[in-house]
């Protein structure tokens, strides 16, 4: 199901087209010729536009695929700032690497291969932002490893938190066994978590906004 009538989001994308530019192009290429699922241009945007409303310099992905999302979260922490990509697949570190390269964003990324969760837990301090993009069986256990390592006034942020409307439409040929009962678990435990403010933007395929409060 889409959330966002697909006309709607062509609107919405048309007007970031001052964002184009060669490297960006082809990791959009590359991901639409190899159905590879990044969070594409109006969430990527929104991704910046989060990260700089908080002056974010410290930023923690979780499931950086080749580097999609991390581009944004990169241009957000400038040159001082870090950005730390998580991916359980090793084939995505080079090609990352290579295009964040390219797009003179090296200096403020760092690669850690293996189990998001389990990475986070071996990075010290505290994040302005933390952003969640694995497997969905893995949300819940996402959210409770990292949800006291982000800075009052930081920010959680996850995508496809509407799971293409499975979270309130049943579909009979969901193929994913769990993964839509540990969305509506993770969005549950978000909602009722004092320490946090949050709301679902449904940009895309919905990306939930979580401001620390306490
Ligand atoms: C949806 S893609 C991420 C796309 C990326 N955030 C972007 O928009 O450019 C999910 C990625 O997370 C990785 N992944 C899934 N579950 C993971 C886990 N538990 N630990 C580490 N990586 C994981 C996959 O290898 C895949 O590259």
């Amino acid at each position: 199901m889409d959330i966002v009538d697909p006309r709607i989001e062509r609107y919405m994308e048309d007007r970031l087209k001052r964002f184009d530019e060669p490297v960006l192009l082809e990791m959009e290429a590359y991901a639409e010729e190899n159905g590879f699922p990044i969070v594409g241009r109006n969430v990527g945007v929104t991704l910046e536009v989060l990260a700089r409303s908080v002056g974010a310099r410290r930023i923690m992905e979780l499931g950086s695929g080749f580097g999609y999302s991390a581009y944004w979260h990169a241009r957000a922490v400038g040159s001082e700032g870090e950005v730390h990509l998580t991916d359980g697949d090793p084939e995505n570190e080079p090609r990352a690497a290579a295009y964040l390269e390219r797009a003179g964003l090296a200096d403020r990324v760092r690669f850690h291969v293996g189990d998001a969760v389990r990475g986070s837990e071996q990075l010290q301090g505290d994040f302005d932002v933390i952003f969640n993009d694995i497997d969905k069986h893995g949300y819940p256990a996402a959210w409770r490893a990292v949800s006291d390592r982000i800075r009052p006034g930081g920010l959680y942020v996850c995508d496809n938190v509407l799971w293409y409307g499975r979270v309130a439409v049943e579909d009979p040929d969901d193929r994913r066994p769990g993964w839509t009962e540990a969305v509506l678990e993770h969005n549950q435990l978000i909602a009722e978590d004092e320490r946090y403010l949050s709301t679902i933007v449904p940009t895309r395929d919905g990306v939930l906004v979580a401001i620390r409060i306490g």
